[in-house]
């Protein structure tokens, strides 16, 4: 009884005592203004708030009375304009110079614009001298002029735009493969297998002369992964759908408009597949539930793509969207080939690999929408590709996706699930101890399944409609190329 009662004065006293503090954080609350981000202030929400917005200039413009000022902050592509008297106007505040802006939010008497702050303080957090600074007030930089400053790019519209649709095309595709029950697996950036057998490897060893003499550091030749796929699988013996989405390594030599040393790709294995179009349902949802996910959550940024980079694309990516893919065989695609009145550089007889000349003609001669190519010579893929057993041709269940503007977007297979065929495909390449746990997955409880891989930055730039890799990747690595 005495302890409740001591328990009820100390906890009334608590609770005088928590108001005193609510109300005091109040009292202050209302006199600290509500700091927002840039497409915050831009909703107006918050009219008439008294706010703060930090940010970077994008344009300055002193009049008698008033500065103008608009400021950004890499949340949305539009700026937020600022109206100061001219008194708060200072020599450093300059085209490219990070501020702090406190003032009221007020309805515009622009259309151009919903809202605009009211300044009454101006703070120049960091200057930026506009004579040395490589972008300039008001000119639209091309992205090959602006890929030269990779330090400083992000503060391009169009490469802030980029770079808002790549994390939003990464949250879209991320909730395709939750929504649609895969579990996502980190497969390992290390890895000490080759999975395309290509020999595109770059090898890893610790640096340093305290090493020279050492032993390998992880005993065996070590790699960075130019694929998850054989992960995927090893897991795809336990889930019926996985997939992993990180960055991949190729030591191409290439200096083109498609490749790059590093990338991110997209790779998935569905596990009890009946067939190739259990694979090409998965690849054609995710590109449509992608691509409608970016199209709606990043209007503007896609727009300038399509307004100023490369005008005219934005139909192309509607059809993408609105049309069922078509498919077609390897061998179809030969006919097409060899019936067309292009002269191509590289052969088109039954065996060879598909070159990008070619296909960028299919995809034309298909409508200029993206095209599946199925079942493609035996020969031309890798130990893990389903045998078609088919005659005379002999093929395997292999496909590819073809896009607009870029050729192949996504790879993939039916894995050989049949032990005995796998296993005398790996001992005519010399490969079957080094796959011996592989055929492993085969023996114990092996299912049909198969699985693909899907450029990311080539998706970027399919849907953008940009010419080069490396102006949809933050950090381009290629041959003679590693800045920063
Ligand atoms: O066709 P690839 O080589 O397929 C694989 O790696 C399979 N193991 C994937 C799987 O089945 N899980 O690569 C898949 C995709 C290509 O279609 C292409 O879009 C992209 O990855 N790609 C590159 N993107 C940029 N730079 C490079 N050097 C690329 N190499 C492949």
């Amino acid at each position: 009884m005495f302890q409740a009662a001591a328990k009820s004065v100390s906890a009334a006293s608590a609770s005088a005592a928590s108001r005193g503090i609510l109300s005091s954080v109040r009292r202050y609350c209302d006199k600290t203004p509500t700091k927002l981000r840039v497409s915050e202030a831009l909703s107006a929400a918050e009219l008439g708030a008294r706010v703060k917005v930090q940010g970077w200039v994008r344009s300055v413009r002193p009049q008698k009375a008033n500065l103008f000022l608009h400021v950004n902050d890499g949340s949305s592509l539009q700026s937020l304009q600022i109206v100061a008297g001219s008194e708060l106007d200072d020599p450093s505040l300059t085209f490219g110079s990070a501020v702090e802006v406190t003032g009221t939010l007020k309805k515009s008497p622009q259309q151009k614009q919903p809202v605009e702050l009211e300044a009454d303080q101006i703070h120049v957090v960091g200057r930026c001298n506009p004579l040395d600074f490589p972008f300039k007030i008001k000119e639209r930089h091309g992205l090959e002029y602006i890929r030269q400053f990779p330090h400083l790019r992000c503060r391009a519209n169009a490469f802030s735009s980029l770079l808002r649709v790549r994390s939003e095309a990464t949250t879209a595709i991320h909730s395709y493969f939750k929504e649609n029950g895969f579990l996502q697996i980190h497969t390992p950036i290390i890895t000490s297998n080759d999975c395309e057998g290509a020999g595109e490897l770059f090898q890893v060893e610790p640096s340093g002369p305290e090493h020279e003499e050492d032993e390998r550091f992880f005993s065996v030749p070590a790699f960075l992964t130019v694929s998850g796929q054989l992960h995927l699988e090893v897991m795809s013996g336990a889930f019926s759908g996985v997939y992993t989405f990180g960055p991949t390594f190729r030591a191409e030599n290439s200096q083109s408009r498609r490749h790059l040393a590093e990338f991110y790709m997209v790779e998935a294995e569905v596990s009890f597949t009946q067939s190739l179009e259990d694979l090409t349902k998965v690849i054609e949802d995710m590109f449509r539930s992608a691509t409608e996910h970016v199209l709606a959550h990043c209007a503007e940024d896609v727009d300038l793509f399509h307004k100023h980079v490369t005008p005219g694309h934005r139909e192309t990516v509607d059809a993408m969207v609105k049309k069922r893919f078509p498919v077609i065989t390897y061998s179809e695609a030969i006919d097409i080939l060899n019936r067309s009145s292009q002269k191509f550089v590289f052969p088109t007889d039954w065996g060879c690999d598909l070159q990008t000349e070619h296909e960028k003609h299919l995809v034309k001669h298909c409508g200029n929408i993206p095209v599946f190519v199925t079942d493609y010579p035996y020969d031309l893929k890798p130990f893990y590709a389903r045998d078609n057993s088919d005659h005379p041709e002999h093929t395997a269940a292999a496909v590819d996706l073809l896009v607009p503007g870029v050729g192949e977007l996504c790879g993939g297979s039916l894995r050989e699930e049949r032990l005995d065929l796998l296993r005398a495909r790996l001992e005519e390449a010399g490969l079957e101890d080094t796959y011996s746990w592989y055929m492993d997955l085969r023996r114990f409880g092996s299912v049909p399944h198969g699985g693909f891989g899907l450029g990311f930055e080539r998706y970027l730039q399919c849907i953008l409609g940009v010419d080069n890799i490396k102006d949809v990747i933050p950090f381009p690595r290629f041959s003679h190329s590693c800045l920063l």
